[in-house]
């Protein structure tokens, strides 16, 4: 498929990697790159070969936030009919295998909730998160409000929601948001590194840590550990368990068929 706000492209066979490629707008979020973007994300999701898949943006922009201009002239009656904006955005949620957000410059908005969105953040050193919807007379509208809480607590996320100031990449690390900061042109390495480790390992075990971490955020603490341990035994019906394990037992490296 031909798209023209996202690229696309793979890494070693395994690896997907999405570019988010509105550059005179700072990759600012619309509805055919939300549209672009959810059809690419499927579509390695589906590809039996691509074990993760690392979203990034810009040096200067991850992404601006949602398209000010596309939205700015909308009633409310356009807005909640149509579900204007946020429309697809909780497709990228059901993507099962793991995808990385690489993030350089702003992520503004709408961008700092596509970076969470995603199951983690590398950041580069200059990167800049913030929720500045506020000073727009609006509130974050694609979970700002929900996940910026659950990763830097209350206080923080209250602060970034209603001041609209940005945290960089420093502050991101120190509460949380962020689970590695690494230099500019490292950036792309760095989450490349990281993914290759992810799409060699089992892709059942994979999708399984994947999908228990995510329980975590979901309901209650003895729901998520009973969740987990039944996806945990599970995994002792698969050959990449026997392998992984016999691997380890004879000292040599496991080769994962998924299965
Ligand atoms: N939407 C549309 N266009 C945007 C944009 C956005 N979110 N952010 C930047 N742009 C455009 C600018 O309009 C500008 O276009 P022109 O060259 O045609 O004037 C171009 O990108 C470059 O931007 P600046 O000249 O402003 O660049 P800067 O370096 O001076 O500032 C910035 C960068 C701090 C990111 C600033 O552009 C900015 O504050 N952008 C808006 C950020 C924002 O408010 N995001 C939240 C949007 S609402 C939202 O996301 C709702 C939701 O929760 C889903």
């Amino acid at each position: 498929m031909a798209y023209e706000t996202i690229e696309v492209r793979t890494e070693a066979d395994k690896v997907g990697v999405i570019t988010l490629n509105r550059p005179k707008q700072l990759n600012a979020l619309n509805d055919q790159l939300m549209n672009e973007l959810g059809a690419a994300l499927k579509a390695f999701d589906a590809d039996e070969k691509i074990g993760c898949t690392i979203l990034t943006g810009s040096e200067k922009a991850f992404a601006a936030g949602a398209d000010i201009g596309a939205m700015a002239k909308y009633s409310f009656a356009d807005a909640y009919k149509g579900d204007y904006i946020t429309r697809n955005w909780e497709e990228i949620r059901a993507i099962r295998k793991p995808v990385i957000a690489a993030v350089s410059g702003f992520a503004l908005g709408g961008g700092c909730e596509l970076a969470m969105m995603c199951d983690f953040i590398i950041a580069a050193d200059n990167a800049r998160f913030g929720q500045p919807e506020i000073k727009l007379g609006v509130i974050p509208g694609a979970g700002g409000t929900q996940r910026l809480p659950r990763a830097v607590g209350k206080s923080k996320a209250m602060d970034m929601a209603l001041t609209g100031r940005m945290m960089d990449a420093v502050e991101a690390e120190r509460a949380g948001l962020v689970s590695r900061v690494v230099a500019l042109d490292k950036l792309m390495e760095e989450a490349l590194g990281a993914a290759l480790v992810i799409a060699n390992f089992s892709q059942i075990a994979v999708m399984a840590a994947k999908e228990s971490v995510n329980r975590a955020f979901e309901g209650s603490l003895s729901d998520g550990v009973m969740f987990e341990r039944r996806l945990f035994h599970a995994l002792f019906a698969t050959q990449d368990q026997k392998e992984g394990m016999d691997a380890f037992v004879n000292k040599r490296t496991a080769n994962f068929t998924h299965q």
